[in-house]
């Protein structure tokens, strides 16, 4: 029988060693919405290890019970919770009051964390996790190594969300201060797009299906697509999207990761090290843009009020928090090129906005058309390229685009989807993205988190379109109707190469 009452007749895959978690920003929205919904349902897979505590620090004073008792609201809203399940689980929850700087609340946490160690036998192992403002990321890491709480018996590892960074300079100092707390293997930099199933599948689909390989080069490809739409807007968060904008929000970090992974090569291994590597060497090889690159090849642009599914909605400008005059974009579309021989002359075409009409995240792998010659000699006959498109989200799953010969006396060709769903060959839905990546953090292994150098190169390409923003700073952005398609100039910029946007 296990001696974990929470795994019981549960099927468990892989089980960390015991330990704390300790959540920094407990009160917030992360931890509600994410951290202890995933945790719980961790536990409720028997995935949790035996023995385990969550200890969460804030500043706002509250006991121990009153956060359990928020906590299992907050799963409660998004789920259903098993009575017998959550009475289990919340035993290994605490809370512990203190400011981030207050030096005597770290000596009493370390207090703490021992007496768990001796009553709930987590070992001396510990996985911090930074859910605060990113201001606070420094001043946590340094009070955990004035009060010693970065080594000791077991392993001691922190978690840091995103942003990482608010351009190169910023990411260079930050890693340069946390490394001077832990060492990089121990640094675990979220990008929770990594932890999708639908992405962890790129490389799987990549390197298992021998017939795609041959085919993924500039030999075969013309170009690579990969757009991230959402319909929402500013969900309350305006303060904070008006600091970092799309650029930040998700080009930098996720939709470089989604590229990474569409254009990196084969590891030597499946390894944590070797497999960032590879993701390393494709943000290296991006060509950097020049000033003009950056005129004709970038585009942003702010929503402004529209409707969306039947409903007026404010423009971004409008938004609560939102400085009237604020040059932040919500939309931004940009060519990238990558100088190798696997991607010579194949342009990457990136796209992100919110409030568009429809929500998906997709990369479109489009393939060179094949010779015309065969079918058009007599007359014209339309032969669409083939394409490769995986669904991120939602609908998940890859998509073929195939020419057929549509019935009929005459020669007519029709593309047609050849279409993978996970839904119908999987039937659940893939666990949250949380589960994963905490699980992994708890066991030690780093693949699906950002390395240090990873998130300098990212900053490095996109430093020079913020250099070159800065210096247009007070010029109005180009405008896009909240439910539109987005800027005209984002068609434009794909229309200059004879191409177009897919549609979501
Ligand atoms: C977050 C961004 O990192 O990712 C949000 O801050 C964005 O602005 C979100 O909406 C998208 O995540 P997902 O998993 O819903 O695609």
């Amino acid at each position: 029988m296990s001696d974990n009452p929470l795994r019981e007749g549960l099927s468990h895959v892989r089980v960390p060693e015991p330990c704390v978690l300790v959540i920094f920003g407990a009160t917030g929205d992360l931890t509600h919405r994410k951290l202890i919904p995933a945790l719980y349902h961790l536990a409720a897979r028997g995935l949790m290890p035996p023995y385990f505590a969550v200890v969460g620090v804030a500043r706002r004073p509250k006991t121990t019970e009153e956060f359990r008792a928020e906590m299992r609201k907050a799963v409660e809203s998004e789920d259903e919770v098993e009575r017998a399940l959550w009475d289990r689980f919340e035993q290994s929850l605490f809370y512990h009051v203190s400011e981030f700087t207050d030096t005597s609340g770290y000596q009493k946490l370390k207090q703490l964390l021992e007496k768990l160690d001796r009553e709930q036998g987590t070992a001396g192992n510990r996985l911090y996790y930074l859910a605060t403002a990113p201001d606070q990321f420094e001043v946590v890491a340094a009070q955990l190594q004035q009060a010693g709480l970065n080594k000791g018996g077991g392993w001691q590892r922190l978690v840091v969300e995103k942003p990482f960074g608010v351009d190169l300079a910023s990411a260079r100092e930050l890693n340069k201060k946390l490394r001077r707390v832990f060492a990089e293997k121990d640094l675990y930099r979220i990008d929770h797009y990594l932890g999708k199933e639908t992405v962890q599948n790129i490389m799987v689909f990549r390197f298992a299906n021998a017939i795609f390989e041959p085919l993924w080069n500039e030999q075969h490809i013309d170009h690579v697509q990969i757009t991230v739409n959402e319909i929402l807007g500013m969900e309350g968060r305006g303060k904070f999207y008006e600091q970092v904008g799309a650029m930040r929000d998700m080009v930098q970090n996720h939709m470089m990761q989604l590229l990474s992974l569409t254009a990196m090569e084969p590891p030597v291994a499946l390894d944590p090290e070797a497999i960032r590597d590879e993701k390393v060497k494709v943000l290296r090889n991006i060509r950097p843009l020049s000033d003009d690159d950056i005129k004709t090849s970038v585009v942003r642009a702010q929503y402004s009020a529209g409707s969306l599914g039947g409903e007026e909605v404010p423009g971004f400008l409008e938004e609560p928090n939102v400085s009237p005059e604020s040059g932040t974009e919500t939309f931004l579309a940009m060519r990238l090129r990558i100088d190798n021989i696997r991607w010579a002359g194949v342009p990457f075409y990136l796209r992100h906005g919110k409030r568009l009409p429809r929500y998906g995240t997709e990369i479109a792998i489009q393939f060179k058309s094949g010779p015309q010659v065969l079918f058009n000699r007599n007359q014209p006959v339309e032969v669409p390229p083939n394409a490769l498109v995986i669904r991120i989200q939602p609908d998940e799953g890859i998509a073929f685009r195939i020419d057929t010969k549509v019935p009929g006396p005459e020669m007519r060709i029709n593309a047609v989807k050849m279409d993978f769903r996970y839904g119908q060959v999987y039937g659940h839905e893939s666990p949250e993205a949380y589960e994963r990546l905490l699980l992994d953090a708890m066991a030690g292994d780093p693949t699906l988190f950002i390395r240090g150098d990873e998130t300098e190169e990212s900053w490095l390409l996109f430093d020079r379109i913020l250099k070159a923003w800065e210096q247009q700073k007070g010029a109005p952005l180009p405008q896009y109707a909240a439910g539109e398609r987005g800027p005209e100039a984002a068609d434009a910029l794909m229309e200059r190469d004879g191409r177009a946007w897919r549609r979501i």
